[in-house]
C-alpha cells in the first residue's frame, strides 16, 4: 500500500451546499436494491459552481436536475464523489441509483444480516447508498419509502413516525416513514424483515406518550424483556438528571446479528448488534445484563448528546461519544453500585485506553488528523473522553454542572458544534476558566503525577508534580489542570481533612497543618486519568481503613502489583499482603465490591510498568502469588464459597449478583491448588448451577485445570447451545482464551466449526480477537501467534476491513515488547503493510505501531 490521503481539522471547511429535505425511496430485490434520492439543496456559497457529493462505487441509473434529465456531459462520476456540473442557486436534484446489499459484507452502508435488510451509515456509510453531502454539519429532514416483498419483508422501518402503509400488487407492499427533526446522514435508518417484536409504552414528564418496540428474529421475543425495562429505565433517568425529554411518538430498536460495533443512535430506530439486546438467564450472564442496560441507555442519551446537538465534523466525535459514554455511566452507577461500577470503569480504561495511549497509536481525545475515521471510535476518544467529562463534572459540582447541561442544550439544540461550544457552555454557567483545562483535548499519553510527602512540627507538605509525556511525534506538551480529590487520615483512618484540590503547575507544594504525621488518600473516585507515582506508601492501611472504596481497591491493586515484581526479582512473597488479603476475606463488604477487592492485578497492569514487557516471568509470579493464597486461605475460601453458592438462583437484584461474583471468584482463586475437590467443586456446579454466569466459570475452570472433565462439559455445552450464536461466542472465546498447551492449534480448527461463521464479527472477535489477548500463546515465542492473526488480519480485510482493523489493536503493544518478540512481529507487520490491496482501515493502524509512513 502506497499513500494514503491524510485528512486534518484545520483543513475544515463550510460545505459549499446544504441539503432541506431528502426524500428517498427504496425498492428492495433479492440481487439489488434501487435508490431514488430526492433532494432539494440550496448552494451557501454563491462562488461555487460544481456540485460534489460524496459516493462510494455509484452505479449510477439517471439523474434529473429540476425534472430535466441529465445527459453524461453534465456530472462526472469520480473515485469518491458524484460531480454535478454548474448547477444553480437552489435546485431539487433526483438521483436514481443499484446497489446491492446482499454482497455487502463491510456491513457499512445497506446490507442484509442474515434475512434482514439494515443500514450503518456512521460515520461514511450514506455514501454507500447514494450520492450524498454525507458530512455531519449537512442536516436534512428525511422522507423514507421502502418497498419490498409482503412475505419476506412483512415489517419496514425507517426514521421518525410512520405516515402510510401501503400495497402495491398480491406480492408487494411498501410504508412511508417521515423525520421531522432534520438529522446528518449518519443517523439515518432502514430495515425490513420478518422480525418479531415486543412493545411498550412511556408517558414522559410532560405527558407525552412514546410507544417503544423492540425487533428481532421471531422465537427471540422473551429475550427483549431486559432491554426493554432498561430503556424505560433510560428515559426516567434522562428526564431526572439532565432534564431531557423524549421527543418522538415512536421508539424502535432493532436487533441484528452481523454488526461492526455494538448498537448505533439513528434517531428513532436504534440498530443494535444482538449481543446488546438479547438476555435471559440461560444464555446470558450477569455481565451481559449489565452491559445490555447501559448499552441501551448509551443509545438512548445519544438522542439528545448527539442527535438534537451533532458534531460539526468527525474530529469531535468525542462531543458526543465522552459525552454519552460519561452520560451512561453515571446512569449504570445511579441503577446499581456507584463503587463498582466506578472500579469497573477505571478498569476498563486502565486495560484498553492507558495501553493504547502509551503506544505510537496515542492520539488526543480530540485527534487533528486521521487517515480513516472509522479507525478513531478508539479507547481514548470514548473512555479517557468520558474522564474528561468526568474531570468538569468535578471542577464544577452537580448543580453548575446541571444549568452548564441546560445551557448546552439550549444554545446548540438542533445544531452541528465543536468541543469548543461544549466547553464554552461549561465555563460560561460553571463560571470558571478552561483554558488550560482545554490540553485534556490536544494532548495524548497518560501524565504522571510524583507524589513527595513531608512531615515536621505541626506542617505536612504535599509536592506533587507532573509528569508530561511527549506527544507521539516528540513535541513538548504541557502540565494539565485537574481537580485531585485526596484527603489525609489519622492512624485510625478518620480524615483530618478531605478535599479536591485543583492541579494546574507542573510543580506545586499544598500545606496543612496538623500534628500528627498524617496518611494520604489520593486521587479518590479517580478523580483525574492519571497514573500516581508514590515514594512512600500505606497500601495495607488504605486497604482496611480508606472511606473511598476506589482508593481501598487502587490499594490492593498496588500491593499486589507490588508483591508480584518482588517476586519477579526473585524476592519472597510479602507476608504483609497475605495478612491484608486474608483481612478483606474475612471483613464484611458489599460482596461484589469484595470480589473486586480480593482480584490480583492483570498481566495488563503489570506490563504496562515495564520498560521492556518480558510475559514468563509475569504469568509465574501471578501463578505463584495465587497458589500461594489459595493454600493459605483454602478453607475460608471454601466456606465463602459453600455461603454463597446457590446454583437454583437466577435472580438478577444487587445481593444476587454480589453472591455469584464472591464465590466465583473463591472458586477462581482455589482452582490454583488444581486439587480434585475444586475439579469436582467447578464441575458440579456446571451441572447444578442454572445460570450462565456460574456455568462459564465452571467451564473456564475446568479447561484449565481438568482436561477430562472439560471435555465433557463442554461437549454438553455445545450440543446444547450450537444453535444459540451469542452462547457460541462464549464458548470460542473461552477455548481461545484457555492456558493449556495447544490452544492455536484447537483455535485454527475451530474455524471450521459448523457455529463459526467469518461473516459475523460478533464470532470472529470472540475466537480471533480473544485469541490476540491470550498473551501466553499469541505472544508465543517462535511468532506462530502473531503469524496466524496477521493472516487472519489479511484475509478478514478483504471481507471487512473495519473488522480487520479492530484485530489489528491486538499489535498496539509492539514498542514495549522484548527485542524477540519485537522482531517477529515486525516481521509480520510487514507483511501487512506490504500486502498491495491491504485496506486503508488497517494500514493505518499498522504502519503507525511500526511507524512507516
Ligand atoms: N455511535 C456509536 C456506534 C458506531 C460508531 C457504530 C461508529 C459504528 C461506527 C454508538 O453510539 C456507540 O458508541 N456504540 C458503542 C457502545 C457504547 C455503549 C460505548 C459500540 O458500538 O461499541
Ligand atoms: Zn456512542
Amino acid at each position: 500500500m502506497s499513500k494514503v490521503e491524510t485528512i486534518y481539522l484545520k483543513d475544515y471547511k463550510k460545505s459549499e451546499f446544504t441539503v432541506k429535505t431528502c426524500d428517498l425511496v427504496f425498492e428492495l430485490f433479492e440481487e439489488y436494491a434501487q435508490v431514488t434520492n430526492l433532494m432539494h439543496i440550496i448552494k451557501v456559497d454563491k462562488n461555487s459552481k460544481d456540485l460534489l457529493l460524496n459516493s462510494v462505487d455509484l452505479e449510477l441509473i439517471e439523474i434529473y436536475l429540476d425534472d430535466v434529465k441529465l445527459n453524461e456531459s453534465r456530472y462526472i462520476i469520480e473515485k469518491e464523489h458524484l460531480r454535478v456540473l454548474d448547477v444553480g442557486d437552489e435546485f431539487k436534484l433526483i438521483i436514481i441509483n443499484k446497489i446491492y446489499p446482499q454482497l455487502n459484507s463491510e456491513l457499512e452502508g445497506l446490507y442484509k444480516s442474515g434475512s434482514i435488510f439494515c443500514t450503518q451509515n456512521e460515520p461514511e456509510g450514506f455514501r454507500r447508498i447514494t450520492p450524498y453531502i454525507d458530512r455531519p454539519d449537512v442536516m436534512a429532514v428525511f422522507r423514507t419509502t421502502l418497498v419490498a416483498d409482503r412475505e419476506r419483508y412483512p415489517i419496514l422501518l425507517s426514521n421518525g413516525n410512520r405516515e402510510t402503509n401501503f400495497k402495491l400488487d398480491d406480492k408487494r407492499h411498501g410504508a412511508t416513514w417521515f423525520d421531522p427533526h432534520p438529522k446528518p446522514s449518519y443517523l439515518f435508518a432502514l430495515v425490513a424483515g420478518d422480525l418479531g417484536v415486543i412493545q411498550d409504552k412511556f408517558v414522559t414528564k410532560s405527558g407525552k406518550y412514546a410507544r417503544l418496540y423492540i425487533y428481532t428474529d421471531k422465537g427471540n421475543e422473551s429475550k427483549c424483556k431486559h432491554a426493554m425495562k432498561s430503556l424505560k429505565e433510560s428515559m426516567k433517568w434522562d428526564e431526572d438528571v439532565y432534564g431531557r425529554e423524549y421527543d418522538l411518538d415512536l421508539y424502535n430498536i432493532v436487533a441484528v446479528d452481523s454488526f461492526n460495533m455494538g448498537a448505533m443512535e439513528n434517531k428513532g430506530l436504534n440498530i443494535f448488534n444482538s449481543a446488546y439486546v438479547l438476555a435471559d438467564e440461560d444464555s446470558a450472564t450477569d455481565g451481559n445484563f449489565m452491559a445490555i442496560q447501559s448499552v441501551i441507555a448509551h443509545e438512548y442519551f445519544h438522542n439528545w448528546t448527539g442527535n438534537r446537538i451533532t458534531c460539526r465534523d468527525w474530529f469531535q466525535l468525542t462531543l458526543k461519544e465522552g459525552l454519552t459514554v460519561f452520560r451512561d455511566q453515571c446512569f449504570s452507577a445511579d441503577l446499581n453500585s456507584k463503587e463498582v461500577k466506578r472500579i469497573e470503569d477505571v478498569r476498563a480504561l486502565r486495560e484498553r485506553q492507558f495501553v493504547e495511549d502509551g503506544s505510537p497509536t496515542a492520539h488526543p481525545i480530540q485527534p487533528d488528523s486521521y487517515m480513516t475515521i472509522n479507525n478513531f471510535y478508539t479507547a481514548t476518544v470514548y473512555e479517557k473522553g468520558a474522564e474528561v467529562i468526568r474531570m468538569i463534572y468535578t471542577l464544577l459540582g452537580e448543580e453548575k454542572y446541571r444549568k452548564a447541561t441546560d445551557l448546552y442544550f439550549e444554545t446548540f439544540d438542533s445544531q452541528a458544534v465543536r468541543t469548543d461550544d461544549f466547553l464554552w457552555a461549561m465555563s460560561k454557567a460553571g463560571g470558571i476558566d478552561l483554558k488550560q483545562f482545554e490540553r485534556w483535548y490536544h494532548q495524548s499519553g497518560t501524565p504522571k503525577l510524583q507524589v513527595d510527602e513531608k512531615f515536621e512540627e505541626g506542617k505536612y507538605t504535599l509536592t506533587l508534580t507532573q509528569i508530561i509525556p511527549n506527544a507521539v511525534d516528540g513535541s513538548e506538551q504541557k502540565p494539565y489542570y485537574f481537580p485531585l480529590k485526596m484527603a489525609l487520615l489519622d492512624d485510625s483512618g478518620k480524615e483530618i481533612e478531605a478535599k479536591t484540590l485543583t492541579i494546574s503547575k507542573e510543580s506545586e507544594d499544598f500545606v496543612f497543618k496538623t500534628n500528627l504525621k498524617p496518611i494520604l488518600s489520593i486521587n479518590r473516585d479517580f478523580s483525574a486519568p492519571i497514573i500516581v507515582e508514590q515514594a512512600e506508601n500505606n497500601y495495607a492501611f488504605l486497604m482496611k481503613h480508606d472511606k473511598n472504596s476506589f482508593v481501598r481497591y487502587e490499594s490492593a491493586q498496588s500491593f499486589g502489583v507490588a508483591t508480584m515484581e518482588a517476586l519477579m526479582r526473585g524476592e519472597a512473597i510479602d507476608e504483609a499482603f497475605v495478612k491484608a488479603y486474608g483481612h478483606i476475606l474475612g471483613s464484611e463488604l458489599d460482596l461484589s465490591f469484595k470480589a473486586l477487592l480480593l482480584e490480583l492485578p492483570s498481566v495488563t497492569a503489570l506490563m504496562q510498568r515495564q520498560e521492556e514487557v518480558d510475559f514468563e516471568p509475569i504469568y509465574e509470579a501471578k501463578e505463584k502469588l495465587e497458589k500461594h493464597l489459595a493454600a493459605a486461605f483454602e478453607d475460608k475460601l471454601l466456606e465463602i464459597y459453600t455461603q454463597n453458592h446457590k446454583p437454583l438462583c437466577k435472580e438478577l437484584d444487587a445481593k444476587s449478583m454480589g453472591e455469584r461474583s464472591i464465590k466465583n471468584r473463591c472458586l477462581k482463586l482455589l482452582s490454583a491448588l488444581k486439587s480434585d475437590k475444586i475439579i469436582e467443586t467447578a464441575n458440579a456446579q456446571y451441572n447444578d448451577s442454572i445460570t450462565m454466569t456460574d456455568r462459564v466459570v465452571a467451564l473456564d475452570i475446568l479447561e484449565n485445570i481438568a482436561p477430562l472433565h472439560a471435555k465433557v462439559s463442554q461437549e454438553h455445552f455445545y450440543k446444547r447451545y450450537k444453535n444459540d450464536t451469542l452462547v457460541m461466542n462464549k464458548y470460542f472465546s473461552l477455548l481461545a482464551s484457555s492456558q493449556r498447551e495447544g490452544v492455536l492449534e484447537r483455535v485454527a480448527a475451530l474455524q471450521n466449526d459448523d457455529a463459526y461463521n467469518e461473516l459475523v464479527p460478533n464470532l470472529v472477535r470472540s475466537l480471533i480477537g480473544s485469541f490476540s489477548r491470550n498473551y501466553k500463546y499469541f505472544h508465543a515465542k517462535e511468532g506462530l501467534g502473531y503469524k496466524f492473526v496477521v493472516d487472519k488480519i489479511i484475509d478478514i480485510d478483504k471481507i471487512n476491513p473495519q473488522m480487520a482493523s479492530g484485530l489489528a489493536g491486538a499489535f498496539k503493544i509492539y514498542e514495549k515488547l522484548n527485542s524477540v518478540n519485537k522482531k517477529l512481529m515486525r516481521a509480520e507487520l510487514e507483511r501487512v503493510v506490504s500486502e498491495p490491496s491491504i485496506s486503508k482501515n488497517v494500514y493505518e493502524i499498522v504502519s503507525k505501531i511500526i511507524k512507516i509512513s
